[in-house]
């Protein structure tokens, strides 16, 4: 527990590293990443991806955290004390809707982990093609009540270890699994890209093609990165306030990007080479992983043992991603709204699981849930991931940019002189310049060349 405050906070340097790792690391890295990359363009998108990572995951991440940090607040709460009776608290009730809208689909793809661990205790997929594997995707995805039943579950789960507090549930899960999550990535990637015909799976992965590149996938890749980055929302605003006082929030940032990006191109290692071996296309959306994965394990020794791992730790690293979704919501409920945070958890949960059934439900055959041309789930996804987020990133960076300033930022970043922080003037640069501008390029971009 933090000693300036009486609130919850976290133990240790790992302990806030491990927590907001595992808020980054997740679905948005195993299935988001491949499906996205899948379907804009291959390796052009990835390296639009890291270009992106390199030039915002930092600013925008440490903004956050110094906001954070600095006001000891929830999202809403810290631009209340930092610009009181002004346009800026918006960010903040941007971002907890935000948070309640992605923790309604993300939850229902959280849901499917379940399902697998399932399946693959109950070694259903031993033996099958991959006809028969997809065929089991699609009508388990497509059953509706299925779908909203794990979902249920899901969010029942995150609700548990919130409810239980910050230190005591969100550090212990990340320390010990999110590495070993890296492991089996690591020994799924050999046996991929030693599978026959892997070959072209990593040239799609790595050999750019430009010319596929519009405004579509640009946005999508900006969308993509703010996601799995879990930045633009107040993720790391909430986070950044339960670090102590004496933790370096540089290497914090640099750290987490680090390993986010790490975990996402592993991911993508495992995923094309095997998918172009058995036949799947790159473009093949939702089935994409869901698919892959299994055939993969069908091919491996010790296959049957390493599936369960590999769904456990995925559905473990779904749980820490939604437990910071939701964590956003509650601390902006019971520190705003003066509730607490038993009553706090069950509000913010019913919500979710009432909204998620939406989107789970708009997955199923000749669904009426269809808005434009998109069933809830993808609108869902659509607006907070590529259209919410960037806004909300951009809010924040010119907020610490042009109203939060310089003094008070590498006071927080050197921890009032205690750090010398070497890259500070660098980084507030980009924060106040050149980040602004290059999300507004690419949302500009995204619109003139679609
Ligand atoms: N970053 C998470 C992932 O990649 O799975 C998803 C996420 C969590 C997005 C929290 C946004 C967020 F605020």
């Amino acid at each position: 527990m933090a000693k300036e405050n009486k609130r919850d906070g976290f133990g240790s340097k790992l302990g806030i590293i491990a927590a907001a790792a595992g808020s980054a690391i997740g679905l948005g890295n195993i299935y988001r990443f491949p499906c996205e990359l899948g379907e804009n363009g291959g390796a052009a998108f990835l390296l639009m991806y890291l270009g992106i990572v390199l030039f915002l995951g930092i600013p925008v991440m440490l903004s956050e955290l110094v906001i954070g940090r600095h006001t000891l607040s929830n999202a809403v709460g810290a631009f209340k004390k930092l610009a009181p009776k002004s346009f800026w608290p918006f960010v903040g009730y941007m971002g907890v809707l935000c948070g309640l809208l992605i923790f309604a689909f993300y939850s229902t793809v959280s849901g499917w982990t379940l399902e697998y661990i399932v399946k693959a205790v109950t070694n259903s997929f031993h033996g099958k093609d991959l006809a028969a594997i997809e065929q089991d995707f699609n009508t388990f995805h497509e059953s509706g009540w299925r779908n909203v039943l794990w979902q249920a579950i899901f969010i029942f789960l995150t609700g548990f270890v919130v409810f239980r507090g910050v230190q005591n549930g969100i550090e212990k899960f990340s320390k010990i699994l999110m590495p070993l999550l890296l492991v089996i990535l690591v020994v799924l990637g050999i046996r991929s890209v030693t599978l026959p015909g892997a070959k072209e799976g990593l040239a799609f992965l790595f050999k750019p093609d430009f010319s596929k590149i519009t405004g579509k996938e640009v946005i999508s890749a900006m969308g993509q990165v703010f996601f799995s980055l879990s930045m633009g929302m107040g993720v790391l605003v909430t986070y950044g306030s339960y670090v102590k006082k004496s933790d370096n929030l540089t290497t914090t940032a640099l750290s987490v990007t680090l390993s986010d990006t790490l975990v996402a191109v592993l991911a993508g290692i495992v995923i094309f080479p095997a998918a172009f071996s058995f036949g799947i296309k790159p473009t093949a959306g939702m089935g994409l992983v869901f698919n892959t994965i299994p055939m993969i394990f069908n091919q491996m020794t010790g296959g049957y043992v390493f599936c369960i791992i590999f769904f456990v730790l995925l559905a473990i690293a779904a749980l820490t991603s939604t437990i910071s979704l939701l964590e956003v919501v509650v601390a902006y409920i019971t520190e705003e709204l003066h509730i607490n945070r038993k009553k706090a958890t069950i509000i913010a949960c019913a919500v979710t699981v009432l909204m998620g059934a939406f989107a789970s439900l708009s997955l199923m055959k000749d669904t009426p849930l269809v808005i434009a041309g998109h069933t809830v789930f993808d609108g869902l996804d659509f607006i907070s991931s590529n259209i919410m987020l960037p806004i909300g990133g951009l809010l924040i960076v010119v907020f610490v940019g042009w109203r939060f300033g310089k003094k008070r930022f590498f006071a927080e970043v050197s921890n009032e002189g205690m750090l010398k922080a070497p890259l500070k003037s660098l980084i507030y640069f980009i924060i106040k310049y050149l980040a602004p501008l290059a999300i507004v390029l690419v949302f500009v971009s995204g619109l003139i060349n679609r």
